[in-house]
């Protein structure tokens, strides 16, 4: 194996570069020359802290990692430890509460149970309440512009980070009244890595709890007074088959985490993409084929890359991983292999088959919410292409910096009339 030509102290969880690109070019040497390779000197805030990771770059190899987690845990994600930092371990074990950081079987008890609330059904109910919200979003935008000398906003604001929220809202029943501060809760938490946001971690982690709070006393009541919604159904008859409040508290929390950006960049990266390639944007409004979403993920790839950590010595791609090392596995990488996808560098949104690995790499911990999120993208390109179909870029995006999320926070975009 050579030698990968990279820049002097390369590390694709650095949010300085992640501020400003995804290493595209760099993935490709790695993946051409060093497909599993030790980066010693991370600096990713939220993500491998000072210790060194393997770097696994390609499509096989973060298929491999993802389904192995008897060789790759889930425990120890650093986001987790740095919150146990402010709450104290005694006072709650929040690695026992997050089921992005179990591993089986306790992992397997608890998917188990919140998968009722994404089954098919579920989702196909939720679908008349987010098409009129995209509707009204798409709607709003308009005004928007009209309001504005040049036809101007920013899509992210004003259309990207809506549906998300509500979506979340809808599928756990949050009421109306109390939307709002669920949407400042979730939005303090995922933006406090990016200083232009001025919100430091305190008041992200003082966020996740008050979220937390809310959702636990959401649960008692359902256990006192049971509805026909899907927290009752998660939490009624405590015991081996439902959730206890502390369980569901913070699935609500990993839910407003893990739904709410990713989507959300989906989206925005999703409108660039179609506005910089005015060809699949036409053929989106004449003919809305159903792979679109699945190419606008692969083509984001929102979530750059997330973590394991080898559970005992092993070896991957020809190198020996010790027990305890970390593995940095990356998406965005994955999503580019040409071993698995051809011409990945053409955004085309008829791509089928597309095995991209936006949303994890298939095992135990695959996203719960890809059918949901599949369908927000659906349902707000739709209405944009009903009520906004002649826009164009207005600027540059602003990147969103952050140490494994390809973020956008800010889209100007114009219509034309
Ligand atoms: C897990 C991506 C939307 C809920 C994940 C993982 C990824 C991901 C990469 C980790 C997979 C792994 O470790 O193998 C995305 C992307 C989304 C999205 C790109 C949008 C485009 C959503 C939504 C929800 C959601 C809308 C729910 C409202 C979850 C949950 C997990 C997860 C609960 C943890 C599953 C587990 O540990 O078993 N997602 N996600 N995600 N996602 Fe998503």
């Amino acid at each position: 194996m050579t030698c990968p030509h990279l820049p002097e102290g390369f590390d694709a969880t650095d949010p300085d570069l992640l501020s400003r690109r995804v290493p595209l070019p760099e993935f490709a040497e790695l993946r051409r020359t060093a497909p599993v390779w030790w980066c010693p000197q991370p600096r990713g805030i939220t993500g491998f802290d000072d210790e060194g990771y393997w770097a696994v770059t390609r499509h096989a190899d973060v298929k491999y990692v993802s389904t192995h987690p008897e060789l790759f845990s889930s425990h120890e994600n650093t986001a987790v430890i740095r919150f146990n930092e402010h709450i104290g371990r005694e006072q709650i074990d929040v690695q026992k509460l997050i089921m992005l950081n179990m591993d089986p079987p306790e992992h397997t008890r608890v998917r188990q149970i919140v998968q009722r609330g994404f089954t098919p059904r579920a989702i196909r109910g939720l679908e008349t309440a987010l098409r009129t919200r995209a509707r009204a979003i798409a709607e709003e935008a308009r005004g928007a512009a009209a309001q504005d000398p040049d036809g101007a906003f920013d899509f992210v604001t004003r259309v990207a980070v809506e549906l998300p929220l509500q979506a979340i809202a809808e599928l756990i029943g949050v009421p109306q009244e109390d939307r709002s501060r669920i949407f400042d809760w979730s939005n303090k938490m995922v933006a406090y890595d990016d200083p232009e946001y001025a919100i430091t971690e305190e008041v992200g982690v003082e966020a996740a709890m008050e979220l937390i709070g809310y959702a636990m006393n959401m649960a008692a009541a359902r256990k006192e007074c049971p509805a026909q919604d899907i927290v009752s159904q998660l939490v009624a008859a405590e015991g081996q088959g439902n959730l206890s409040s502390d369980e569901f508290g913070f699935f609500v929390l990993l839910l407003a985490v893990a739904g709410n950006e990713t989507t959300r960049n989906a989206i925005s990266h999703g409108m660039h993409a179609f506005l910089t390639h005015p060809d699949q944007w036409e053929l989106y409004k004449r003919e809305r084929p159903a792979t679109t979403a699945e190419e606008i993920v692969r083509w984001a790839t929102p979530v750059v890359s997330f973590q394991r950590t080898a559970a005992q010595d092993t070896e991957l791609g020809g190198q020996k991983i010790k027990k305890g090392d970390r593995i940095g596995l990356f998406y965005s990488s994955a999503n580019n292999d040409p071993e698995v996808f051809g011409n990945p560098e053409v955004f085309d949104i008829t791509r089928d088959p597309n095995p991209h690995l936006g949303f994890g790499g298939g095992g135990p911990h695959f996203c719960l919410g890809k059918s949901l999120a599949v369908k927000e993208i659906d349902l707000i390109f739709d209405a944009l292409a009903d009520v906004l179909p002649d826009l164009t870029l207005a600027g540059e995006p602003r990147r969103l910096r952050a140490a494994w999320l390809n973020g956008v926070k800010e889209l100007r975009v114009r219509t034309a009339s």
